[in-house]
């Protein structure tokens, strides 16, 4: 009988990525199967995130939640991002958890497994051109790796602390994934990385010169791919070639990420941002100029230390002029080994909640009419998922969720669709073609 793997996965793409790489592993070497129930599984793994401090509090809880329903002989392991900056500390703190595998070290998931109370977390550890096995959550959309690591020095951000320094993986190896998804039946890849438009700043061997715009040409070439979707870019790197690419190559789906995280140039100066309110607006300006259909969605960050009233309405006018679709907002969390974690300046965290939730207010009525003026519009969706309540769901080219009465005969297929009906985060709609 096979062995069951039980897998949570946290925080971003890249883990969902890492969690794929560890699967394939595990499966082809190991022999396990996937369960979604942990009390049946011989080995437990939560993917964790560590960039704001609430799951890192939730982790060892669910720890011991995991403790007590496993089978008897079962391990846990703990990887991903808290796994890189607690270490062994988080052996010290639960002792039952059998390994502690970073979130740069992936590659080694088998080697742990065989080393009771194995730590490794070494940031240096090179995986760029690791081979792991294949496997896939989506036979739809296919997550490629472009780099790993982050040389960003955001003065809120952990991530550098646990990916390490910023490595591409060569083109062609980039390009074959590709073929391969399309080989598999994937109409659309997303490619990933901490950053991912700094493409070709630092490869581990010897590489021709390459950026992310020319890596976005070549992928496009891959015969049979139907669309290209990347995450995260960052606006400094959005310089007008890159912008006229991405406007004029009919592959590279149209939405874009732009982490804006202020909207104030001196509190972007002291997260070390490296732009300013004025750099951003001219590049969102840029985007919808060319793209007249583009959907542009960020990341902000309310309460930052210093952060005055005049800042924030200063990211309230950001949100105003650029209509951002959609904006994931949160509160400031200091974050071990950050800089920003001894800036003194903080901002109370009650007045800190009442910025995020007026913010999100506020992002409702943007969303409000976005969405109010898609009604009756027309759009080609690629539906991915059966919902259980007769539905099944798909994404626009521009990243609009859509969902419409259907059986699984639509799966992995693009349809021309007409908006029937509207709401903030999902529009309904019927199929015309
Ligand atoms: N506090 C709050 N939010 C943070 N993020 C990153 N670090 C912090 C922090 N210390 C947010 C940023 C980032 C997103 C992934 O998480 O907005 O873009
Ligand atoms: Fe979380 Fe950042 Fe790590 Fe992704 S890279 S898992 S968002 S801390």
């Amino acid at each position: 009988m096979s062995k069951k793997l039980f897998i949570e996965t946290l925080g971003c793409a890249m883990n969902v990525r890492d969690s794929e790489h560890m699967i394939a592993e595990l499966s082809a070497l190991e022999g396990y199967e996937l369960t979604d129930d942990a009390s049946t599984a011989d080995l437990i793994l939560i993917n964790t995130c560590s960039v704001r401090e609430k799951p890192v509090h939730k982790l060892f809880s669910e720890l011991g939640v995991f403790n007590k329903l496993k089978k008897s002989d079962a391990k846990i392991g703990v990887c991903g991002c808290t796994a890189s900056h607690l270490g062994k500390e988080i052996i010290k703190r639960a002792p039952y958890v059998n390994f502690v595998l970073g979130a740069r070290n992936v590659s080694k998931i088998s080697d742990v497994l065989h080393r009771d109370k194995a730590v490794e977390i070494e940031i240096d550890y090179d995986e760029s051109l690791f081979a792991f096995k294949d496997f896939r959550s989506s036979p739809y959309k296919a997550y490629i790796n472009i780099s790993i690591g982050c040389d960003k020095q955001c003065t809120f951000c952990i991530v550098p602390k646990t990916r390490g320094d910023e490595i591409s993986i060569p083109a062609d190896l980039i390009v074959a994934e590709a073929q391969k998804a399309v080989e598999c039946g994937a109409k659309e890849v997303f490619l990933l990385g901490q950053n991912v438009n700094n493409y070709g700043r630092r490869f581990s061997g010897e590489n021709d010169k390459m950026n992310f715009t020319e890596l976005l040409r070549r992928v496009s070439r891959v015969e049979g791919l139907e669309r290209i979707r990347f995450t995260s870019p960052h606006q400094l790197h959005m310089d007008d070639e890159f912008i006229e690419e991405f406007a004029r190559n009919p592959k590279i789906c149209k939405s874009m990420h732009m982490p804006l995280q202020s909207g104030s140039s001196e509190i972007l100066k002291a997260m070390k941002r490296g732009y300013t309110k004025e750099w951003f607006l001219n590049r969102a300006r840029k985007l919808r100029e060319l793209v007249p259909d583009v959907s542009i969605s960020t990341d902000i960050i309310v309460a930052f230390p210093g952060e005055s009233d005049a800042d924030f309405q200063d990211t309230l006018e950001v949100m105003e002029q650029v209509k951002f679709e959609q904006v994931f907002s949160f509160k400031y969390s200091p974050r071990p080994l950050t800089e920003a974690e001894s800036f003194t300046n903080v901002v109370d965290s009650e007045l800190g909640s009442f910025r995020l939730s007026t913010l999100q207010a506020y992002q409702d009525t943007i969303l409000d009419s976005i969405s109010a003026a898609l009604l009756g519009k027309e759009m080609e969706v690629y539906f991915e998922e059966l919902r259980s309540d007769g539905y099944i769901a798909g994404r626009s080219d521009n990243n609009i969720m859509v969902k419409v009465k259907g059986s699984e005969e639509l799966l992995g297929k693009i349809a021309r669709v007409k908006i029937t009906e509207t709401s903030r985060s999902v529009q309904y709609g019927e199929i015309i073609a």
